[in-house]
């Protein structure tokens, strides 16, 4: 069991967390937008309105883009912007380049055409040091969890700050602890993964993703074969770590339940001959008044409109209650 949840260390779509000079496990004070902001006091503070948010500030941009594998051309033309503080998910049917589309963001997979800068450095073309300097800053949550089978839940997300910074080891001890208590999993630390469930892996795999306070969280299918209730879970966590943190995420999914609860911002692709496109881009609610047939195809057969059931509702309904 435990080899089911191995990670492959040299998965393609692992980023590099490369060391950080200083063993600073989070990004520098120029990544962050508040660092260096102070209140002074004036008379009157108290009923003055709280500091604003700061303006969203572009963090993913493709233009263009156009990727393949040999001759099979995958994407072509697509154009997304993430901004700080956004929760995106890029939607669409199996096989229609979702996957392809984040391993685009990440670097691994150099497009033919188009660009696609992540804060600004594009990921085709940057020196490494460049795009290591980017991996420091993002998170990834993998479609598999990708924990390591024989590394308990606290090892698995000390890992990052282990390798990567040259922390303390009581800091990286209340780190962990910190980071597993905020996905509801103190208590959980001991645990192998053979020994944790699916939504419990899934959330040790945020815990990972999130231990060196990444800005922007990519997940490939966070709630893939989960059951919707704890599928639910996961979307809860998301929204509580983008309202708390200001954590960008980029969330790849078919799940539209999931898409009405995080999105902020939806992008949807097609397939269609000769590459996926971009077929709708905008909110929830622009989905919604989207006339264009292919969107509304997709959007009408996804278990949208089934009702959250909760077990003991569940009960209720086989025992014949009201
Ligand atoms: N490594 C690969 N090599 C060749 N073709 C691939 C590879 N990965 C995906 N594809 C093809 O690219 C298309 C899009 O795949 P993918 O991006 O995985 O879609 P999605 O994530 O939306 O299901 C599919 O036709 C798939 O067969
Ligand atoms: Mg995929």
């Amino acid at each position: 069991m435990a080899e089911e949840h191995a990670a492959p260390r040299d998965s393609a779509l692992r980023p590099r967390i490369p060391r950080v000079p200083g063993g600073c496990p989070g990004p520098g004070p120029e990544t962050r937008p508040w660092a260096g902001v102070r209140r002074r006091y004036t008379p009157g503070m108290a009923s003055s309105p709280p500091p604003e948010t700061p303006a969203p500030v572009p963090v993913i941009e493709v233009r263009d883009l156009v990727a393949r594998y040999d001759e099979q051309v995958v994407l072509n033309g697509i154009n997304m912007t993430v901004n700080s503080g956004d929760v995106m998910c890029i939607v669409g049917g199996s096989g229609s380049g979702k996957s392809t589309l984040l391993r685009c963001l990440l670097g691994t997979l150099k497009p033919v055409s188009g660009s696609v800068r992540v804060f600004g450095v594009d990921m085709a073309n940057a020196p490494d040091k460049e795009r290591d300097a980017v991996y420091r800053r993002i998170g990834m949550v993998y479609q598999s969890g990708a924990l390591f089978g024989s590394m308990t839940a606290w090892e698995n997300v000390a890992l990052p700050l282990q390798e990567h910074t040259s922390l303390d080891g009581k800091i990286i001890d209340i780190s962990v602890r910190m980071k597993l208590g905020l996905v509801r999993l103190a208590g959980f630390e001991d645990r192998l993964p053979s020994q944790l469930s699916g939504g419990q892996l899934k959330r040790v795999a945020f815990a990972r993703a999130i231990s060196m306070d990444p800005e922007m969280v990519f997940c490939d299918e966070p709630s893939a074969g989960l059951d919707p209730r704890i599928g639910r879970g996961i979307d809860d966590l998301i929204r509580n770590l983008n309202r708390a943190f200001n954590m960008a995420f980029c969330v790849v999914t078919h799940d539209m339940e999931s898409v009405r609860v995080i999105a902020n911002r939806i992008t949807m692709l097609a397939p269609m001959a000769g590459g996926a496109q971009v077929v709708f881009s905008g909110t929830a609610e622009e989905l919604d008044a989207c006339e264009d047939p292919t969107v509304r195809d997709f959007v009408n057969r996804s278990p949208l409109k089934e009702p959250r059931w909760e077990p003991a509702e569940i009960l209720k309904q086989l025992v014949g209650e009201d």
